[in-house]
């Protein structure tokens, strides 16, 4: 293998620029020339990539987002734009591609393998909801800039003997609201994986007061049924029902703008690392990621169309130590 390129899709994550970095110094010490492609997909169609050198990924590892940018692609759902993209890369010489990205990113790394083209997947999103990975990169960035706005917004609730109730991200799962819950002592946490109900969340926040608790943080997934829209739609028809004055703080993107932490920063580059190996071991179709502690590979036709189940043991270990 002579040539070889790497993208970031979907949604930006802490620590993709080092699993950039890995890929390519990975590369071009094993004597392979690395193309780095902009914008995700969209760039393979729009053949907007270019060589990348050692030098090029230097300084970029403690910075979050992507050095290539990221996009999400409609047209390489489609087989003409897929065969664009294999197209744009036949003509550079390039024989494999490393695809840095998420659930909606390795399903399209899989529809371009099972074409012939040699891909392999590195796992990587905030939600951390990707199978084949006991942890993405990226996800406890993720989880330590909630953490430390819990940590802020516990200090003037306390002052000012309030609720607080705390939107994080997850479209479809819990992980982070779950993990910056515990982490963050959360009195309750409401994920889209076990609802819990606007009566429910009151009472336990009733219970929280009447045990003489001078603030209380309620931690929702953006993906809850009861997010925090609906909570404070909910709260607003019986103000009294929880004891404590609400208010409310939606962190959104913010939690994926982090500087990546050394977690992050190792666990990309180890699985920048691992996709290279596994191209270079003929491996193609599968996905990099940590399971046990350990870089291994699995087939993308075991990931896509499935989201990793989060450990609901953990989900019982928040409700007892809120009490
Ligand atoms: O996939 C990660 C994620 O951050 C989700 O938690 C969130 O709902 C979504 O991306 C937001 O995506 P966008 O960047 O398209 O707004």
């Amino acid at each position: 293998m002579k040539r070889i390129a790497v993208l970031t899709s979907g949604g930006d994550a802490p620590g993709m620029n080092a699993a950039i970095r890995a890929v390519t110094r990975t590369a071009i010490d094993a004597g392979i020339d690395v193309f780095g492609v902009h914008q995700g997909y969209q760039g393979l169609i729009d053949g907007d990539m270019a060589f990348l050198t050692r030098r090029d990924v230097g300084g970029i590892m403690q910075s979050g987002g992507t050095v290539l940018g990221s996009a999400r692609c409609p047209a390489f759902e489609t087989v003409a734009g897929r065969e664009v993209a294999i197209r744009n890369m036949a003509e550079r010489e390039i024989e494999a591609l490393v695809v840095i990205g998420g659930n909606g990113s390795q399903t399209g790394s899989h529809a371009l393998s099972q074409m012939g083209f040699p891909v392999v997947g590195v796992a990587s999103t905030i939600d951390n909801d990707l199978e084949g990975s006991d942890v993405t990169i990226g996800v406890d960035s993720a989880i330590n800039v909630a953490l430390e706005a819990i940590d802020r917004l516990k200090v003037t609730a306390e002052s000012h003997r309030r609720a607080f109730l705390v939107e994080v991200m997850g479209r479809h799962c819990g992980y982070v609201a779950l993990m910056a819950g515990i982490a963050g002592g959360a009195e309750v946490v409401v994920i889209p994986e076990q609802e819990v109900s606007p009566e429910n969340v009151a009472q336990q926040l009733r219970a929280a007061y009447d045990r003489g608790k001078q603030h209380a943080m309620v931690v929702v997934a953006e993906g809850a049924k009861n997010n925090a829209e609906r909570l404070v739609e909910h709260f607003q028809t019986d103000p009294e029902a929880t004891g404590f004055r609400l208010r409310v703080t939606i962190l959104g993107h913010v939690q994926r703008g982090a500087n990546p932490t050394a977690a992050d920063r190792l666990l990309g580059t180890r699985l920048g690392e691992g996709a290279v190996r596994a191209l270079q071991a003929g491996q193609t179709g599968v996905l990099a990621g940590l399971r046990g502690n350990r870089v291994l590979t699995t087939p993308l036709e075991e990931i896509v169309g499935r989201q990793k189940p989060i450990d609901l043991e953990l989900f019982e270990l928040a409700n007892i130590m809120a009490r």
